[in-house]
């Protein structure tokens, strides 16, 4: 679908008009307007000097700064994996439908996810959905300012779930082998750390962050025990939010470094949805029900769920209905307590994204040929800087 819809992009020349031409007098005028109003710091400018100003950066914007396009190639290849991972739970556990198509549903496993919440499934497609249009959008923004677009196809080698409803084809990203890190949990729930500031903060779930964990069932079989299925269901619930919280720093730490006004404008626009993705999430994890120790009969990993509104969490700063981000420090600890996404440093973001999402274990299996690709998507997006443009 990324090749049709990339095929018919008009060429860079003719894509940038309707909103890029800015010597049309209709753009100057306001300009004008606003030059009037500047009073002493405007009277240092003349007009003559701002038309070439603009007529310079119209001439710039016919494409983007090289550290925007490596910005935005990092970002469409992690759209790219978003995209592959949540088709493989909507084909299982979302709704199928001509938005998102490919599986057919699996019941058991679909109703062991509403545990959750019975909209699990709506949620589940539209995100989907979302990175669908994540994907295709920056790589078809990427052609029409003359930059190449990036295309992940030669990696989708990984197998498919073997389980009713999967449609059979490779995949790119592994969701059988989880180890996935749930300490977004406690830091959105901390009023005075901050990662940041070097701080790490306790696994909600610490059965996952250890062992290998499947988050879709690999076969009917593992349908057959209602505890071990209900644990795969909360698996994924917590992938869920530990995905979309990573799509939620990533953004607002690479816009540190984004040169043009409309690349940032792009990655602000998408970066909130991926904080939208973060709260749903986060709320319904916290609706995970307890599992008692329960063991994997494929691989013997033990796996359990805690009750999160138990101690050693729960009670005041941990109930599971806190989904706002509590206020906590942000940069500099003299400055007041305020609500904030976390981490939102930018220096290695790129990188430190590509780690977490290995250390998930989401590629395992995969080729030294896409771990080279992706580390070197991830360099020269962390070498990319803020320029004057
Ligand atoms: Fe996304
Ligand atoms: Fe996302």
């Amino acid at each position: 679908m990324a090749r049709e819809i990339l095929s018919a992009i008009a060429s860079p020349a003719t894509t940038d008009q309707p909103t890029e031409n800015v010597s049309t007098p209709s753009r100057i005028s306001p300009r004008r307007s606003f030059i009037k109003g500047m009073g002493m710091v405007g009277a240092a400018l003349s007009v003559g000097s701002l038309l070439k100003t603009e007529a310079e950066a119209d001439e710039h914007r016919r494409f983007i700064p090289i550290g925007d396009a490596a910005i935005l190639r990092f970002l469409a290849a992690a759209e790219i994996l978003e995209t592959d991972l949540w088709q493989q739970y909507n084909e299982l556990a979302g709704i199928q439908d001509s938005e998102v198509p490919g599986g057919s549903g699996n019941e058991a496993y679909t109703e062991a996810v509403a545990q959750l919440d019975e909209d699990m499934a709506q949620y589940i497609h539209d995100n989907t959905d979302d990175e669908m249009t994540h994907e295709l959008f920056i790589n078809a923004y990427l052609v029409s300012k003359g930059a190449e677009p990036v295309n992940l196809d030669r990696f989708r080698t990984l197998p498919s779930s073997k389980a009713t409803g999967a449609q059979q084809i490779g995949r790119l990203t592994n969701l059988m082998q989880l180890t996935v890190d749930t300490t977004w949990f406690t830091r959105y729930r901390s009023s005075s750390q901050n990662p940041d500031f070097g701080d790490v903060l306790p696994q909600a779930i610490p059965a996952l962050a250890v062992g290998q964990h499947p988050a879709i069932p690999r076969t009917d079989a593992d349908l057959q025990d209602s505890n071990f299925l209900q644990a795969i269901a909360n698996t994924a619930g917590f992938h869920f939010a530990t995905i979309e919280q990573g799509g939620t720093s990533l953004y607002a730490q690479l816009a540190q470094r984004v040169t043009s006004a409309e690349v940032l404008r792009i990655v602000l626009s998408i970066g909130g949805t991926e904080i939208m993705h973060f709260q749903t999430w986060s709320d319904k994890a916290g609706n995970a029900p307890p599992i008692p120790p329960t063991v994997d009969p494929v691989t013997g990993v033990m796996v359990s769920f805690p009750d999160l509104n138990a101690p050693p969490l729960g009670g005041e700063d941990f109930q599971t209905n806190l989904i706002m981000p509590e206020p906590t420090v942000f940069l500099n600890k003299r400055l007041p307590p305020v609500s904030i996404i976390r981490p939102t440093k930018t220096n290695g973001a790129a990188m430190g994204a590509l780690k977490a999402l290995t250390a998930d274990g989401l590629f395992i299996g995969q080729s030294k040929a896409f771990f080279n690709f992706m580390r070197t998507l991830a360099i020269e997006a962390d070498l990319a800087r803020r320029e004057n443009f």
